[in-house]
């Protein structure tokens, strides 16, 4: 071991992790960063940006399909899908090596090995051992786990990662052969996003949902639309079901489901429904990554898996060692992770009397969350059941792509925006929107209520013309009643608006 004492070791190169290590290095600090496998992690490689990837070859298909000759356009389509894979493997290849190179660039020492914390204090400083491609032991002030998740196996579905695959396999670089019929255990965000994309590349996708609907978090209006989007595209969405195993028949699978209202001690003679096809998607969900990280050693606890962390300042039971992203069993998204690291960072080089100067804690006021469906859902803040249920009286604002002058142009007429605001002072509470761009529209709206805005101020931003970032001007004009594109009536008293 060398005599170097990092002033930070971030495990984990996901984007919580890397996020971290450049952030402290931003702030002065010596840095190490260790990851068992890819920079980058799962957004990286395994999920949102290799999703994302191949999303754009299916929304193109999709657009051509249905807006083609519309717009003038006389061409058969025929899908090579081992080069959009290969378009894929690139862009993940190019954003890793971009991470290499900024880490290097701030010069933050990266060990490709699983880190281990393996004992220490926050006065003398914690050891970490490294076992990969780099064999190791280095010395750090502060540590950060960031290991983040992977998709959780339930070993009744029998994974075998040949036909009952996780998302993981799906993406694997060498998948390049669309299945003619693809099964997908749970309707969330990843089944949904995969279900719209190999249908658009020709499977028949089948989803089967434990819950009354898919995508059960969004807004019931968002559920709708999206759900009507996907019986034009002839994706089945059985909801309620519980499955109970799923098996490699040799030339298929076959998953055996019974109704999910069965109780537990019933199932084995309840009515049983079967469902087959070539490959199986299983997306149930995410296991945190936290075993064998010496953890119970350092008196850090876990609950099923996740690290315990003080909520506000993501400080684990242990004093100088942090936690934050997936691995901690939160709002399970990069872009938290990646908060979440600005603030361990923060707490991190505070304790040790560097730079920055004072704590930070954490707040989750405000998280927007995307789904890359055909057509994009976007959603910030509270839903109107969830308003209703805290006993607020929210004023709503609605606005279809359908009167969008820009939208119509660009063939994008699915969908609305829909705004949710406090009727006492027009605060905004909450947003969703399903249709053209919808994540970058919930930006401004997440904007706006992070520093306490209100509807007026939004409807008192000029909104360029024609753009679809009209679609929140006219959603927040539309809860007065005074949308110019849309007749609506007000649920916002009108002079209210021009009081201040
Ligand atoms: P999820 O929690 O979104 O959905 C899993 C679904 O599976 C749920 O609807 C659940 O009811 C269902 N389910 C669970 N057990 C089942 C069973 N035995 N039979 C039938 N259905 C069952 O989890 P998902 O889709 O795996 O995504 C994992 C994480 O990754 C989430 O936290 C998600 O937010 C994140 N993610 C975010 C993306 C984005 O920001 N665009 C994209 C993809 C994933």
């Amino acid at each position: 071991m060398s005599d170097k004492i990092y002033d930070l070791a971030v495990i984990g190169a996901g984007p919580g992790g890397y996020h971290s290590a450049i952030r402290a290095a931003q702030f002065g600090a010596n840095v190490a960063l260790i990851e068992k496998e890819n920079l980058g992690g799962t957004c990286l490689n395994w999920g949102c940006i290799p999703t994302k990837a191949l999303y754009a070859s299916s929304a193109l298909i999709q657009k051509i399909r249905e807006h083609g000759e519309d717009f003038g356009l006389k061409c058969s389509l025929d899908l090579d899908f081992a080069k959009a894979v290969e378009r894929k493997n690139q862009v993940v290849k190019e954003l890793v090596d971009g991470i290499k190179a900024l880490e290097k660039g701030w010069k933050n020492d990266v060990y490709m090995g699983y880190g281990k914390i393996i004992g220490g204090d926050k006065d003398k400083g914690f050891d970490i051992e490294i076992k990969g491609e780099d064999n190791t032991t280095i010395k750090a002030k502060r540590i950060i786990i960031a290991t983040g998740s992977s998709p959780a196996l339930i070993p009744a579905f029998n994974i075998d990662h040949e036909r009952i695959l996780t998302s993981d396999d799906i993406l694997h670089p060498d998948f390049k052969k669309v299945p003619e019929r693809l099964l997908i255990i749970g309707a969330g965000v990843i089944g949904c996003e995969f279900g719209n994309i190999f249908s658009t590349f020709g499977s028949k996708v089948t989803m089967l949902e434990y819950l009354p609907s898919p995508i059960a978090t969004e807004e019931r209006m968002v559920i709708r639309e999206l759900q009507k989007k996907f019986d034009e595209l002839n994706i089945e969405i059985h909801v309620s079901q519980n499955v109970l195993s799923v098996e490699n028949t040799g030339n298929g699978v076959k998953a055996t489901t019974c109704s999910a209202d069965v109780p537990r001690d019933q199932v084995d003679s309840a009515e049983k429904s079967f469902f087959e096809a070539d490959i199986c998607l299983v997306s149930i969900g995410r296991a945190k990554e936290s075993s064998n990280l010496g953890l119970e050693e350092m008196g850090i606890a876990t609950e099923r898996g996740a690290i315990k962390a003080n909520k506000d300042t993501l400080e684990t039971d242990c004093e100088g060692i942090y936690a934050i992203g997936d691995v901690t069993g939160g709002v399970m998204l990069a872009h938290v992770a990646s908060y979440e690291g600005d603030i361990a960072v923060n707490n991190a080089l505070t304790s040790i009397g560097g730079f920055p100067t004072h704590q930070e804690t954490t707040d989750y006021s405000v998280v927007p969350a995307t789904i890359f469906t055909n057509p994009n859902i976007g959603s910030v803040g509270m839903r109107r059941q969830e308003a209703k249920d805290k006993g607020m009286d929210v004023a709503m604002g609605r606005f279809p792509f359908q009167s969008l002058g820009k939208a119509l142009c660009m063939g994008e007429d699915e969908g609305f925006i829909m705004i949710l605001a406090d009727k006492e002072d027009g605060k905004i509470v909450g947003a969703s929107c399903i249709g053209a761009e919808a994540p970058e529209l919930i930006s401004e709206i997440a904007l706006a209520m992070k520093h306490g805005l209100n509807v007026q101020d939004i409807s008192e931003v000029i909104h360029s013309h024609p753009t679809i970032s009209e679609m929140v001007l006219e959603g927040a004009e539309d809860v007065f009643g005074m949308s110019i594109h849309r007749k609506g009536r007000p649920d916002l008293d009108f002079h209210k608006r021009v009081k201040k």
